[in-house]
């Protein structure tokens, strides 16, 4: 049976406060996040990020926090319970960053209109799972940042180790069918291809481009659309 939102966002809830102790926990940064961010690949980018506002949307543990943190800007984030971002600002305090971080999701993030310059969402917004949803979310990630602001997302793509035995429900709707993995019978969005990242995120941002990166880690391959643009 497919999972709801509710038992959804409880599993994350249970996911993160399984995690290891204080000092354990997973920090490091996306390696193609920091690539977009700082290196050249993305024409016109503006690299000075220090004192900016930057959003991280579905922070998970903190890690891309961190990143942005280290950048000089200041950390914001949304996650969907309290008691992830009680721990995650608990765990950014211990590395000497400071954040504002509240309960909330794709659809509804808790931040007036116009807010940040940078919104990251690193692997979260599949989770919105209709097109309708999808295209709200994507509504949301632009009302949120400020007029020229950029945001950076990724994506599952097809090849993605998830989607390895998930049943096909229509064109962008996947129920996952991995028994090692506790997202079984969740449905995830999946473009499907970069034709229709574009057009999705071209609806609500300019100057949308699309990557791909994709691991073949030996036992399971890794693969995602990383995409950026601008408000
Ligand atoms: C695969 S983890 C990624 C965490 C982090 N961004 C990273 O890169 O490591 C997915 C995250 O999305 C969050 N999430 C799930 N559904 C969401 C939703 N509808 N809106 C916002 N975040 C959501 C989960 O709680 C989880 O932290």
């Amino acid at each position: 049976m497919q999972k709801t939102e509710t038992k959804s966002f409880d599993a994350w809830t249970d996911f993160y406060s399984a995690a290891p102790a204080i000092g354990k926990w997973p920090l490091w940064p996306a390696e193609p996040l920091i690539r977009m961010m700082r290196g050249n690949y993305v024409p016109g980018i503006d690299k000075e990020y220090a004192g900016k506002k930057a959003i991280d949307v579905g922070f998970g543990s903190g890690n891309n926090l961190l990143l942005l943190g280290s950048l000089g800007m200041e950390l914001y984030g949304v996650e969907v319970s309290e008691n992830i971002c009680e721990q995650t600002t608990e765990q950014l305090s211990h590395y000497g960053y400071k954040a504002d971080l509240k309960a909330g999701s794709n659809r509804s993030i808790p931040y007036p209109d116009d807010s940040f310059d940078v919104l990251v969402s690193w692997n979260v917004i599949h989770y919105d799972n209709t097109e309708e949803h999808m295209q709200q979310a994507i509504a949301e990630y632009a009302r949120v940042l400020k007029p020229g602001g950029r945001f950076f997302v990724s994506t599952v793509a097809p090849n993605n180790k998830i989607l390895l035995g998930a049943k096909q429900l229509s064109a962008h709707q996947f129920e996952i069918g991995r028994t090692d993995d506790f997202r079984k019978g969740e449905v995830f969005f999946s473009f499907g291809s970069p034709e229709n990242v574009q057009k999705f995120f071209g609806r609500s941002f300019k100057d949308v481009l699309v990557g791909r990166v994709t691991e073949d880690l030996f036992v399971d391959v890794l693969d995602w659309y990383m995409v950026t643009g601008r408000k």
